[in-house]
């Protein structure tokens, strides 16, 4: 899929420092709209054809697209899905459940959308306030895999945590699936240091306890998904990893590079948190 391309490139890259000289005249997509995105204002408009939401969701599919500008304020891309989700209930409540659950899959897939920022490569801000509806908890933007990821003075060796902690399974072994559709949901922990306190203010994606995940798991991390608990946790813990160089490399100063890297070993030791 995608979006999970879009997050995994960019977690490999952590890996890969000094890799390209990057082009920093022109930004990553010309406007707002990149195919992912186009198809996703279509959706927003096909999930309520049909019904008296015809109107309003013309109207924000048109606040959609202008929310991914490089201009937009920081907070608009998740402002424009909780409206999104909005819409979403009152269809469930006026028109059918199955066109509500329609429709918050798409606003959740807007909602993780790449935005666009002034120069290639150059990180995106993250809303730094909570989503009103639950559904959209722990969601965040992709970001540019073609961004800068860390200085060279970096000492630490991602090369060697990315063996251990990308995983690379994601459609792996259908056979376990079985004995694990339904593990007893894990309470939800916050007590993560990394989650508490986050460097940068940088937070990580939460993992989404899903009851029928399919074949592919039931926690998923943004748009991944894991058979496994322990491996969504590497995950949101490597996201956050990746999310907080990305800060620092667009020149917040009021943490170090290092402070990326010990808080991963921290977050990676705690315990997974997971979204309500
Ligand atoms: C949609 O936008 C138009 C033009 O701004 C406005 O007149 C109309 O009231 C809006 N419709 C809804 C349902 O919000």
């Amino acid at each position: 899929m995608k979006l999970f391309a879009v997050v995994s490139v960019g977690l490999s890259l952590l890996s890969i420092i000094n890799a390209t000289p990057l082009d920093l005249t022109k930004r990553r997509f010309g406007q707002e709209h990149t195919k992912l995105a186009d198809k996703t204002y279509q959706a927003m408009k096909d999930a309520v054809k049909g019904t008296k939401f015809e109107e309003v969701t013309g109207n924000l599919s048109g606040e959609a697209v202008r929310a991914l500008l490089a201009k937009a304020p920081t907070c608009e891309q998740q402002d424009v899905a909780d409206k999104c989700v909005d819409i979403a209930h009152q269809l469930g409540k006026e028109v059918s459940k199955d066109r509500e659950k329609k429709l918050i899959c798409v606003c959740q897939t807007y909602r993780k959308l790449e935005r666009n920022t002034p120069k290639a490569g150059q990180p995106s801000k993250l809303c730094d306030r909570p989503p009103r509806n639950k559904e959209l908890k722990g969601l965040v933007q992709a970001q540019d895999p073609t961004g800068p990821k860390t200085h060279s003075t970096k000492k630490s060796h991602p090369t060697t945590t990315k063996s251990k902690t990308h995983p690379t399974t994601k459609k792996s072994h259908p056979t376990t699936t079985k004995s694990k559709t339904h593990p007893t949901p894990p309470p939800e922990n916050t007590d993560n240091e990394a989650f508490k306190h986050p460097v940068g203010g940088v937070q990580m994606p939460l993992i989404i306890k899903l009851v029928h995940g399919g074949p592919d798991g039931d926690f998923q991390v943004l748009n991944s998904k894991f058979q496994q608990k322990d491996t969504a946790h590497n995950r949101q813990c490597d996201v956050q990893h990746n999310l907080c160089f990305n800060k620092f490399n667009a020149g917040d100063r009021s943490f170090q590079g290092s402070d990326c890297d010990n808080q991963n070993n921290v977050c990676k030791a705690g315990p997974p948190v997971f979204a309500k």
